[in-house]
């Protein structure tokens, strides 16, 4: 951000090499090119060059700090990207940073922005995702946490078979469990499923020897995560009581 016309010159290459639409994603400014204006200039640069869709992470860049720690410092503004939707009404504006909810989305879509983008809590909480087509139309059924292992199952061993990059059999075992850490988070056995998975995706040995189903279903029962708990569904209630919790897991 420091340098808009290099920015620009670079969707320019992009934009004459692909046959797709394409985006910036950045922040609010750098350092101490911070100002609103300088960011007006930014997005009148690049879109001069057929940039129409910017996703802007609604905190400046600070280069010298760590970025786990600039996600969550200096504070969001949020409403510069609304002012941004109001300047520029011909591009499409995806607001972004410290979005937690589904709630929260719906409200700032309906306030006027085109796209929400959520962060970190995709990663800790993916399943608060299965409500997400009735945020999209109002309509679609959310999948449970059982259907969702199950068609994750389906994608990742395609994945593991193509073998990514050439890498090891375990390397790309942990790196298709890893999205699972997360999928219980918010019920009794989240924190269990934490553990149990992170243990596993530690044993090289079974990585590299069983499946990813068998690796997921031992985990399933190392945790103790009974039919009931994945058959929830969202909006459930996920303080069940012990005796839902436990029931032997059908096959
Ligand atoms: C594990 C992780 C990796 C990320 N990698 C990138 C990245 O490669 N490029 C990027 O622009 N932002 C990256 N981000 C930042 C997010 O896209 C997002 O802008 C930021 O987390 C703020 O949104 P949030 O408050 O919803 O988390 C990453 C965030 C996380 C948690």
């Amino acid at each position: 951000m420091f340098d808009p016309p290099l920015v620009a010159a670079c969707c320019a290459a992009i934009i004459a090499a692909v046959s797709i639409p394409v985006s910036v994603k950045c922040r609010l400014g750098v350092d101490e090119r911070d100002s609103y204006e300088e960011l007006v200039e930014f997005v009148e640069t690049v879109s001069s060059v057929g940039v129409r869709h910017f996703i802007i992470h609604a905190r400046k860049a600070i280069l010298g700090l760590d970025t786990v720690k600039n996600r969550s410092v200096p504070p969001l503004r949020h409403d510069w990207v609304f002012r941004l939707r109001e300047r520029f009404p011909q591009h499409r504006f995806t607001i972004n940073g410290g979005i937690a909810t589904l709630e929260a989305a719906r409200e700032l879509l309906a306030a006027g922005m085109d796209g929400v983008m959520i962060g970190r809590r995709a990663n800790a909480e993916p399943y608060m995702f299965a409500g997400v087509s009735s945020l999209v139309d109002g309509r679609g059924e959310a999948p449970s946490r059982r259907e969702v292992l199950h068609r994750y199952l389906e994608y990742a061993l395609l994945a593991q078979r193509a073998n990514w990059d050439g890498k090891m059999p375990e390397q790309v075992a942990r790196l298709l469990l890893t999205p699972l850490t997360g999928l219980f988070h918010g019920t009794r056995v989240g924190a269990r499923w934490r553990q149990v998975l992170s243990e596993t995706m530690h044993d090289r040995q079974r990585l590299s020897t069983q499946s990813l189903p068998e690796l997921v279903s031992s985990c399933l029962d190392g945790a103790q995560v009974s039919a009931a708990v994945l058959d929830l569904l969202p909006g459930a209630p996920s303080a069940l009581p012990p005796s839902a919790l436990y029931p032997s897991r059908p096959a």
